[in-house]
């Protein structure tokens, strides 16, 4: 009797036990009396939808300060009361509502760091509606993000814990001796990786990347030769992407001899940074689409990106921001550049130019049973008036229709 008692006693102690870890672990985890937050994850891999598209929205340059106390840059006088930042973070609203993206892809100068003294804090407000929305996105740095409270590794890093985020410090290192930069490639800049956007649901290329997607650290300012210049592309970085795209194009190799009955397209894929190569001055002297606003500000160093672009053949169309006031997309040796044109308000513009933002749209090609590979990118921009006015529509790339 008495030890039966006894193995009631400690059965009721385990339970209570198992009870408390379980509220505990339920409720919250408590650090310091403050709840963890863990990080919210889209849905992934990233892929097509049933329709066989894949939408993209580009915001380029929010340069987000501290929100309400952030006026606005080069408004009518009789807006210049009413705004502030708040206006960006509705146009972005407005933007995830009208256009649905699949993803988000901010190519720098997402924060002004000169208007902020907590860059955790502008981080936050600028990609507020982009995390509420729950749609996967992804972002690069500037030459102005890093003018706070945090190095750009520090940005990097912070960015790529934020909720439905997929930016990346840099790639993954995959020699397990290179414990240099921790686990981390050893690579100039942060912010340099690539993300793979997976074929149509229910068709063979459903676990396949159709769609590569690689962003890239312009930098933000260096010296040359006593020279002020912006940043560049480094040749590590360069070597980075090519050989993440020849392992990106043999993996659709295989895939193409698992299918082997039906033809599978080449991999296509897009880029992002923040500051233009040097090449895209020459567009001003070439047929171009949309607005050549002022000159192209970039590096006095050329790298050698375009050489890079051209020789990996996958990459159709860059996507670059820097200059607010060019919003035009002009083709060098086949290969795309478009701007994002300025999206925040606390950025220069011109009095009189709406703000604006770029929505890219890729879709697949229909094979006799089921959707293929990318066939057509598409883009076009959306104008911060009252009529959201859609502009500029063009077809970027299309597969040749010989095959
Ligand atoms: C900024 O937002 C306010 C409040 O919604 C609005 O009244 C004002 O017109 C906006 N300004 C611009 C330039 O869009
Ligand atoms: C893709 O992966 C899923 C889950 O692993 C599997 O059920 C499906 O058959 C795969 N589809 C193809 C086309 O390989
Ligand atoms: C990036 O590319 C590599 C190939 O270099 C691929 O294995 C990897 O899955 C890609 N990363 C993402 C996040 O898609
Ligand atoms: C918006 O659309 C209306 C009706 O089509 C037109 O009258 C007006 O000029 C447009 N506004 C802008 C800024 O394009």
């Amino acid at each position: 009797m008495e030890s039966q008692t006894v193995k009631w006693k400690h059965y009721f102690l385990y339970l209570a036990f198992i009870y408390a870890i379980l509220y505990f672990l339920h409720t919250n985890l408590l650090l310091n009396n403050r709840p963890i937050r863990i990080k919210k994850w889209p849905h992934l891999p990233l892929r097509f939808r049933h329709d066989g598209t894949f939408k993209i929205l580009q915001v380029a340059d929010m340069h987000f300060g501290s929100g309400l106390l952030s006026r606005c840059r080069d408004v009518l006088p009789s807006h210049f009361h009413y705004c502030s930042d708040l206006n960006t973070t509705r146009f972005l609203k407005t933007m995830i509502q009208l256009e649905k993206p699949d993803f988000v892809a901010f190519t720098g100068d997402n924060i002004f760091g000169p208007s902020t003294t907590d860059a955790a804090e502008s981080l936050l407000s600028a990609f507020g509606p982009v995390m509420e929305s729950g749609i996967p996105w992804a972002a690069v740095l500037g030459n102005h993000d890093q003018e706070s409270s945090m190095t750009r590794e520090e940005l990097m890093s912070f960015i790529s814990l934020m909720d439905y985020s997929l930016s990346q410090t840099n790639p993954p290192s995959k020699d397990i001796n290179n414990v240099k930069r921790g686990m981390f490639l050893d690579i100039d800049g942060f912010g340099n990786y690539n993300l793979s956007v997976y074929g149509a649901p229910g068709s063979h290329l459903a676990n396949s990347s159709v769609l590569n997607l690689f962003f890239l650290d312009s930098g933000d300012r260096e010296t040359v030769q006593g020279v002020r210049t912006y940043g560049w592309i480094k040749e590590s970085q360069l070597n980075w992407l090519r050989s993440a795209s020849r392992e990106l194009q043999v993996q659709n190799e295989e895939v193409k001899y698992v299918i082997k009955t039906q033809p599978v397209d080449a991999s296509a894929a897009l880029a992002f940074f923040h500051i233009p190569i040097p090449e895209v001055r020459q567009l001003y002297y070439q047929k171009f689409v949309g607005r050549f606003g002022e000159g192209v500000a970039c590096s006095s160093v050329n790298s050698g990106v375009l050489k890079t672009l051209v020789s990996i053949k996958d990459v159709k169309a860059v996507f670059i921001g820097h200059d607010h006031t060019n919003d035009f997309c002009g083709n060098l040796e086949g290969i795309w550049f478009c701007y994002g044109g300025g999206f925040g308000y606390h950025g220069y513009g011109r009095i009189g130019l709406a703000r604006r933002a770029r929505v890219i749209l890729a879709e697949l090609r229909k094979g006799d049973k089921e959707w293929m590979g990318v066939e057509r990118i598409k883009t076009w921009k959306r104008l911060d008036d009252e009529n959201l006015s859609k502009i500029d529509e063009q077809v970027l790339w299309e597969l040749s229709p010989s095959r």
